[in-house]
């Protein structure tokens, strides 16, 4: 078999795993399950995207493996949130929204904040930011920021924030991320 060969029986394996071959002939449908399994490869950090209901008081937040930076002029980021999140609705009407990229080791405070009803931050450690959000306390850095726009986008929606304020939080050599991969946490290895 030559090298093409072995290409081409990749391909066709990896076409038939995931999909057809053959883009104009794809009906569109895809397995959700696999969807999500697939995309589980693209390796990502964690943030906690806070507020608080200005109804209330309360603080309120997700975690949220979506976000990505959008704008260096004007600055912005972004994220997507599940319309079926009952925190989302509370957290738009937030006059500030800080975004806390978690650490290593945050993991608890990641599943904390995904966790479904119940006082999501009982027994966390918060702060409060430049601006007056409540932000994750031991974080590797705080962005403090206001919705700018929300777009539909399927199951979601993609929301798009205007960067306020940067905040350093722990920036010594040793400071390590912490990193979600196929549904499981884990760290970064620095190249030896
Ligand atoms: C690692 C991880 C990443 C997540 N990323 C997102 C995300 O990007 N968008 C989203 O809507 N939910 C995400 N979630 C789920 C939310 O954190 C949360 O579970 C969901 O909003 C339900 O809680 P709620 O009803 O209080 O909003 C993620 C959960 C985990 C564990």
């Amino acid at each position: 078999m030559s090298n093409g060969d072995r290409a081409g029986a990749h391909h066709t394996a990896i076409a038939s795993t995931y999909g057809a071959r053959d883009p104009a002939r794809a009906d569109g449908h895809i397995d959700p399950r696999r969807f999500r399994d697939l995309l589980g490869h693209f390796a990502t950090g964690v943030v906690a995207v806070t507020g608080y209901d200005p109804a209330t008081g309360r603080p309120v937040g997700l975690a949220a493996n979506s976000f990505t930076s959008v704008s260096l002029d004007p600055p912005l980021v972004g994220f997507c949130v599940a319309h079926t999140s009952s925190s989302w609705p509370l957290l738009r009407r937030s006059p500030g929204l800080a975004v806390s990229i978690l650490g290593a080791g945050q993991e608890h405070v990641c599943r904390r904040l995904a966790a479904k009803g119940g006082d999501k931050f009982a027994g966390l450690e918060t702060a409060w930011s430049p601006l007056g959000t409540p932000i994750m306390s031991g974080a590797l850095a705080w962005i403090d920021c206001r919705v700018d726009a929300e777009h539909r986008a399927g199951d979601h929606a993609i929301v798009v924030a205007r960067v306020l304020r940067l905040t350093p939080g722990d920036t010594t050599p040793e400071a390590a991320p912490l990193v979600f991969y196929r549904g499981a946490y884990g760290g970064f290895l620095p190249p030896a």
